[in-house]
């Protein structure tokens, strides 16, 4: 028997991903998004209720409406830059809009609840690779509201018993394998669809900041993540909930980190693009790399991560390549 979930936020990237794993191994979902940064296309004929999180009756309604048991919870912004200048819209839609959901659906009798966090949740990390007990020093309002929502999760468990998983992800990229759903162009602020916008001729130049970290080629090292192991985390972290363990916290990384110029190399390759740089100083607060301890998450969810960066940059690739302007476009 599938699980029932409702799934927020599901109309956009990696929500999107993982509705279509979900239904397509037997669970029955229904997708909450506002559409303000999603699109109905992504999910197919997926149920799609179009409100948002802030919303607590409906949230009532739809759990109460199908039945649902489990929540996976993706709806919220996810710009950090952003959330530097606009800090009150990041804790108005990511804390306090996570609240009126996780309110409801503990008044609707969920009990299990899957959350994005972020790798943003450590600021620059002391050591590498990054571990879940390491210390939490978000350097901007982004990554404070998704702790804050971790704290909050602590807490609806020891008082309501809603057991939760929250998944601190690494750096999200790449697209479904047959290139037909991927990641927005026009509210990206990442550097893998960033480096596809001037591969696709959307943008001018590559602006790289710093290239005198110490690394080994003086750029900075992230560790990318390929959406379709994010989406079979949550399936994992729904399993693991299922199976009555504690609410726990798991990063979700490869492991592994790759510097700006190594992915520049890829899509240069992969796309027979010229992709020409502009090279800046090393901004303020950016850490010379970030990647992930995931050995938690192998050992305790038996997640693995079955994509490398060149299957990253080769999906999202077809997909920016055949849908330049996104859903948007289509
Ligand atoms: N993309 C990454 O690299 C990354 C890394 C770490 C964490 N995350 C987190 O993962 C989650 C999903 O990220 P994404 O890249 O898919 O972003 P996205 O913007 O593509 O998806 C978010 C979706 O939530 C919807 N939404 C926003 N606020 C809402 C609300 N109040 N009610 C209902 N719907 C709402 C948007 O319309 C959108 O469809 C976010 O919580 C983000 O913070 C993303």
């Amino acid at each position: 028997m599938g699980m029932r979930v409702l799934v927020t936020g599901g109309a956009g990237y990696i929500g999107s991903h993982t509705a279509a794993l979900l239904a397509g191994r037997g669970d029955f979902v229904v997708v909450l998004d506002s559409l303000e940064h999603g699109y109905r296309q992504a999910i197919g004929d997926l149920p799609l209720v179009v409100g948002s999180t802030h919303d607590g009756s409906l949230v009532k309604q739809v759990i109460g409406e199908h039945k649902l048991e489990a929540v996976i919870h993706f709806a919220a912004y996810k710009a950090a830059g952003e959330s530097m200048t606009d800090p009150g819209k990041y804790f108005e839609n990511n804390v306090h809009g996570s609240l009126r959901l996780i309110v409801a659906a503990c008044q609707a009798g969920v009990r299990k609840f899957v959350f994005s966090s972020t790798a943003a949740v450590y600021g620059t990390p002391k050591t590498l690779p990054v571990k879940e007990g390491d210390d939490l020093r978000p350097e901007n309002p982004y990554g404070e509201s998704k702790l804050m929502v971790e704290q909050m999760l602590k807490w609806f468990d020891v008082c309501h018993g809603l057991r939760s998983v929250a998944l601190r992800y690494f750096n999200a990229a790449g697209a479904a394998l047959d290139g037909d759903n991927g990641e927005d162009p026009r509210h990206v602020a990442n550097l893998i669809p960033l480096v596809m916008k001037v591969a696709t001729g959307r943008a001018p130049a590559l602006r790289v900041f710093g290239t005198d970290y110490p690394t080994k080629d003086g750029t900075g090292i992230r560790d990318y993540i390929h959406v379709l192991d994010l989406a079979l985390a949550h399936a994992r972290a729904l399993d693991f909930l299922a199976a009555g363990q504690p609410s726990d916290v798991f990063n979700v990384g490869t492991g592994q980190g790759a510097s700006v110029f190594e992915v520049l190399a890829a899509a240069r390759r992969i796309s027979g693009e010229k992709i020409p740089t502009e090279i800046f100083d090393r901004r303020p607060g950016d850490p010379a790399a970030v990647f992930a301890d995931n050995r938690k998450a192998r050992e305790v969810l038996g997640w693995s991560p079955r994509y490398g960066l060149e299957e990253i940059i080769a999906t999202g690739w077809r997909w920016h390549h055949q849908h330049p302007d996104g859903f948007a476009g289509i």
